[in-house]
């Protein structure tokens, strides 16, 4: 079968795309509404762009309504996002955040996704994460209707537990949820034991 992308519905682009490039990680970024509360959000059509600068790219795409999504709004408005790489323990939390809520109301109070701050100008992110990129907006691709956010991480944050000197840590711990995890998540994610020990320094 061979589809033509000029008359392709742009659903029919986005289930081709979501379930041919997988797994992706999933992008589980926080922002700050202008009252100051935090926006949490999963975006999976994030991809790590550039070394050096670490540049990011997420795929912001419109809300069912047309109107931009939270996450961009408050991005555009604060130039910071944190983004949070999620492991299985928080795989619920992050299917809650995905919630259309209003502007200014916050994933993490309405779920009960407890926050911590990892750097006082960025973001706080969820409680337990052990990966996290604090990065400051680079640029924004206009691309149609989606716009694609260049995030730019100034910190990286890797949890002490899995943190070694030679940065050899594993990334098991990190990302490979999404979607099509939340019922096979169990079956998919569980490493080998060996390779659950954090690594010594
Ligand atoms: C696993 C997962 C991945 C998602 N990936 C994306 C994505 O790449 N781009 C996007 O626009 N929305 C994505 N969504 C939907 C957004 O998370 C959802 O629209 C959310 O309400 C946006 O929140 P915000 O308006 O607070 O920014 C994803 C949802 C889930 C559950």
């Amino acid at each position: 079968m061979i589809l033509d992308v000029s008359t392709s519905t742009p659903l029919q682009n986005y289930k081709i795309l979501s379930n041919t490039i997988t797994p992706r990680p999933i992008a589980w970024i926080s922002s700050v509404f202008p009252n100051g509360l935090v926006n949490l959000a999963p975006f999976s059509f994030f991809a790590p762009l550039c070394v050096n600068p670490p540049i990011f790219s997420v795929c912001m795409m419109q809300k069912s309504d047309g109107s931009q999504k939270d996450s961009f709004k408050n991005i555009l408005q604060t130039r910071k996002a944190s983004i949070s790489m999620c492991e299985l323990s928080h795989l619920q939390a992050l299917q809650d955040s995905s919630a259309e809520l209003a502007y200014n109301v916050s994933e993490a109070n309405a779920f009960d996704i407890p926050l911590e701050v990892l750097e006082t100008s960025y973001p706080p992110v969820p409680q337990g994460i052990k990966v996290a990129f604090l990065c400051d907006l680079y640029d924004v691709l206009e691309l149609g209707e989606a716009k694609s956010v260049l995030l730019e991480a100034r910190f990286f944050y890797i949890a002490d537990s899995i943190y070694a000197k030679d940065l050899n840590f594993l990334p098991h711990f990190v990302g490979r949820v999404g979607r099509i995890y939340k019922s096979l998540g169990a079956q998919i994610m569980l490493p080998n034991k060996d390779e659950t020990k954090p690594k010594k320094d």
